[in-house]
Order: C-alpha cells, then structure tokens, then sequence
C-alpha cells in the first residue's frame, strides 16, 4: 500500500495544511512505503519570484521535516529533481479530454475570480495525475478541495490502461472526515489564498495576536451558548487540545461563564505548545541547510529509480519503445 501526497511552495505552511494534509501523511509512515514530495512544477503558476520559489521550497522542507516526516522511512524530494515527471504530463495530457479539465473546480474559480488561464493552470491536474500515477501509488492523503483532482487523476489512469493496456495502478483518494475542512480566521475554509490562516511556525507575538483577535458574537460572558459546539475558538481548540480538554470548555462555554477572552487565551496556549517540540527541531535544521539538501537528494534518487521503471512500462506501452 504506497502512500504519496504533494505539497505546493507557494506560501507558508498553515494549521489547515497541518491537519489536512501532513499530519495523515506522517501518520501513514508506521505503516511504511510513503512518498511526500514538494511540488515545485507545480508552483510555477501562482509564484514567479525565482528567490521566492527557493525560499518557500526550503522553508516546506524544513516543516516536513521538523513535523515528523522521517526521511529513513518515507521518500521525500523535490518534484522537479525528478522530470520524468513531465514527460508523463505529455503522455497522459495526450488522452486528457478537454471537458475534463474544464470541469475542475480549481480552474473555474480562478476563471471566476477574474485570473486569466495559462497553460499551466489549465494542465495543473494532468501534472498532478503523472505525479500520483508515476510512482504505482494507492493511496493519497489530501483535504477535501482536492478529491475532484484524484477522480481525475483516475479517469486518466482508466483512459490510458483502456487505450494502451494496463500501466497504472488505479489510486484512490484518502480524505479523513473529521479534520476535512479546518476553518480559518474568518471561517471560512482556512487558506493562504484567503488570508485567514494560522500558520504552523508563526511567530509567537503576530500568532497571540492573530488568536485573540478572532471575532466572535455580543453575548455576554454570562450568557449560556447552546451552539458552543459551533464556536470557532472551540473548533480550533479541538484540534491542539486533549479531548478532555477541550470538551471542558466547550461544556463551559455552552453553560454560560467562561468569556471568549479567556476562551481564546487558552487556545493560543495550546496551539503554541502543541507545535513546541516541532519547533525546536525546525530551528535545529534550520541550522543546518546541507543536511537538509542532502536528504532531498537522497529522496529523489530513490524517486527516480522507481519513475524510471514506470515511465519506461508507460512508453513501452504507448509505442514510443
Ligand atoms: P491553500 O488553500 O492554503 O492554498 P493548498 O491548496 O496548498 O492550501 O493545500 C495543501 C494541502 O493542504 C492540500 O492537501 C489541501 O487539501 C490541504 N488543505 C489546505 N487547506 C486546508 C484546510 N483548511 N483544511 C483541510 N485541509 C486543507
Ligand atoms: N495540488 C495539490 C495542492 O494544491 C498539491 C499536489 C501536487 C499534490 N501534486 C500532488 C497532492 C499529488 C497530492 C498528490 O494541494
């Protein structure tokens, strides 16, 4: 059972990725065979600062791995040190309906939010396709915004095994109920496009005050809440604080007594402890940016060895060998 998921440098990482993506994915090594990677190809549409681009790059790594990702058990790389990847694109993008890509969710908001398509974001998803269908993966562990690009991915995967015989493993999408949508500051699903998020290293000070300035209803302290469940700061709390936890101040919450102040004040003493030993070893290989590329080295020349095989299975199987 291979696990594979990507993420995107195109900004800094936030509680929503935490919870919706990394943490899954981190959790799926016990059960080992996982392939993580951070998909730089893929952030060639949203970023076009070169300095940029290496920055939020190193930066994704560092989280991975001050996160948990452990590059003894898991394959961790840089998409791009692996381009057979792009080939791929070609091959699978060559049985790719239009109407397929003009369905997708991500493109028409873009469209809707006035940003005029490229290439690019048009063929975001057959990339995402040849990343998943390039290393035989089962499973992919992503939030919700992202099941419409695994059903693609295995339309495509169908299409090519029916026109060329079986290639690809068919994957499927892993997407834990529980933690699907992690709302933002406002809400709203937290995003970076939204500018609601709560990052993962933030610093202390902007972190406290983002936390306390989250808005909440007029009612008084004393008022008892009957949708307390319904609180963001109790959503949020749920997620960085014991069960029990947090079950206590939601009761207290729903009682009436406990302000949101004081609310709000305990959830940013458990969101701070809960990523403290993460932090620390971030800092740690912050320090030390060598290792740090050496084990995305490492990573992708243990990608490629796998890409390579399933490539070649993929051109064999079209007629380009
Ligand atoms: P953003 O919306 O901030 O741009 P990305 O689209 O880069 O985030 O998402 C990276 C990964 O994190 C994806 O697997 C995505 O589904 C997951 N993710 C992002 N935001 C959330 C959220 N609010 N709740 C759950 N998962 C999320
Ligand atoms: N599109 C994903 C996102 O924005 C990132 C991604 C690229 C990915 N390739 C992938 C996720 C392959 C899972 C599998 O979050």
């Amino acid at each position: 059972m291979r696990t594979l998921t990507g993420i995107t440098p195109s900004g800094t990482l936030h509680i929503g990725n935490y919870f919706g993506a990394m943490r899954p994915a981190i959790e799926a090594q016990a059960r080992g065979d996982c392939f993580y990677f951070i998909a730089d190809y893929h952030s060639m549409i949203s970023v076009t600062d070169p300095a940029e681009r290496r920055a939020y790059t190193r930066g994704i790594a560092l989280d991975w791995l001050a996160c948990g990702l452990d590059p003894q058990i898991s394959v961790f790389w840089r998409q791009s040190d692996v381009p057979e990847v792009t080939e791929l694109t070609w091959l699978l993008g060559s049985l790719t309906p239009m109407g397929l890509l003009e369905r997708a969710h991500s493109y028409k908001d873009k469209i809707a939010k006035g940003i005029s398509p490229n290439f690019g974001l048009f063929a975001y998803p057959v990339l995402m396709a040849a990343d998943i269908l390039l290393y035989d993966t089962n499973g992919v562990p992503v939030g919700k915004d992202q099941k419409q690009h695994l059903e693609m991915t295995r339309d495509i995967a169908i299409k090519f095994n029916e026109t060329y015989g079986e290639t690809f493993v068919i994957p499927d999408s892993i997407i834990r109920e529980d933690v699907a949508v992690i709302p933002g500051l406002d809400g709203q699903k937290m995003s970076k496009s939204y500018g609601n998020t709560i990052e993962i290293f933030g610093d202390e000070k902007a972190m406290r005050k983002k936390i306390m300035g989250l808005v909440m209803d007029s009612r008084t302290p004393a008022e008892p809440k009957p949708d307390a469940d319904k609180n963001l700061a109790i959503q949020l709390l749920k997620l960085v604080a014991p069960a029990d936890v947090a079950a206590d101040f939601e009761n207290r919450l729903r009682a009436g007594g406990l302000g949101y102040g004081d609310l709000k004040k305990a959830l940013f003493e458990h969101y701070w402890n809960y990523f403290a030993a993460a932090r620390v070893r971030r800092a740690e290989l912050a320090a030390n940016p060598d290792h740090v590329e050496a084990v995305l080295r490492d990573g992708a020349a243990r990608a490629r060895a796998v890409a390579g095989v399933v490539l070649k299975r993929a051109r064999r199987a079209s007629g380009l060998e």
